[in-house]
């Protein structure tokens, strides 16, 4: 089965970077047309350049805007409307992964992590659905990590965050079902990212990133890190008329990482 979002519009946060490039550039080839978020520019536009490459008779905009303000949020979702019409399916994708002993968690990290991570969901879909009910269709894919089902120590602020979309997604899930407004979670374990390529550089070791990260994933059931196109093949078959009869779950993309279903 040929998975295909064709005459679909989505805003993409996190767009230009791992995973959610990953998702633009498999959205647009599907037939979608997509719209990027992400703060900075240059980035974003070396994005749109890979997507258009990747499926040249999509429409794709680029949108620079920080996600963890309101007026970045409104901006982003603005943006969206004026370039593809309107926005039939959101990713809330845009994150970091901040984590470490609970008593040395300040409250300003703690206010990062829950605006970048929550309330840009909260917000962006609050922006969304009205015309996503008004056409009686409509699809939010929240990322998520394992951690929100399975919180680890030392894994506040992220894994708390987390668990709070997850909430999210449930609660979105029972209101959107009966408006054809479908809402699920993807949590993620190891993928490789950009995200990752920056740790491998900070760790300042003599392997390779593809022998570091490869080690970090041979302790996974599977034996290995994931791709970021297995990842938004996953969001794909969501958004997709395939996925038309999936609400309110949270999936664990993770090759088996997760130690609950
Ligand atoms: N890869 C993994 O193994 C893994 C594991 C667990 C969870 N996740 C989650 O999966 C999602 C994608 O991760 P990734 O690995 O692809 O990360 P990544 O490679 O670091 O990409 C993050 C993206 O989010 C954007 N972003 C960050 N802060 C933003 C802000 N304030 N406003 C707008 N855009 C913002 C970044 O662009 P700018 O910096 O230019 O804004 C970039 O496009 C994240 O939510 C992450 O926490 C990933």
């Amino acid at each position: 089965m040929e998975l295909r979002i064709d005459g679909r519009a989505a805003l993409i946060t996190g767009g230009s970077k791992g995973l959610g490039l990953a998702i633009a550039r498999a959205f647009a080839q599907a037939g979608g047309a997509v719209a990027i978020v992400a703060r900075n520019a240059a980035q974003l536009a070396e994005a749109e350049a890979a997507i258009r490459a990747a499926a040249p008779a999509a429409k794709v905009a680029a949108i620079a805007a920080d996600i963890s303000t309101a007026e970045g949020c409104e901006a982003a979702y603005a943006g969206a409307v004026q370039a593809l019409g309107q926005v039939d399916i959101l990713v809330n994708n845009a994150g970091t992964s901040q984590r470490g002993p609970f008593l040395e968690v300040t409250d300003a990290l703690w206010q990062n992590d829950l605006d970048l991570k929550l309330f840009a969901a909260i917000r962006l879909a609050r922006l969304a659905w009205p015309g996503m009910q008004a056409r009686r269709w409509g699809r939010i894919v929240n990322v998520l990590n394992t951690g929100a089902k399975a919180p680890p120590a030392e894994g506040a602020p992220t894994a708390v965050t987390r668990a709070a979309g997850m909430a999210l997604t449930k609660v979105q899930a029972n209101e959107g079902a009966k408006h054809g407004i479908l809402v699920n979670a993807l949590l993620v374990g190891l993928i490789d990212s950009d995200q990752h390529r920056r740790r491998h550089a900070a760790s300042k070791t003599n392997e390779s990133y593809e022998e570091w990260l490869g080690k970090l994933g041979a302790s996974l059931p599977m034996g290995r890190y994931g791709k970021a196109e297995e990842f938004a093949a996953t969001a794909l078959f969501l958004c997709s008329e395939g996925g038309g009869y999936i609400a309110g779950t949270a999936i664990n993309v993770d090759g088996g990482r997760s130690p609950v279903v």
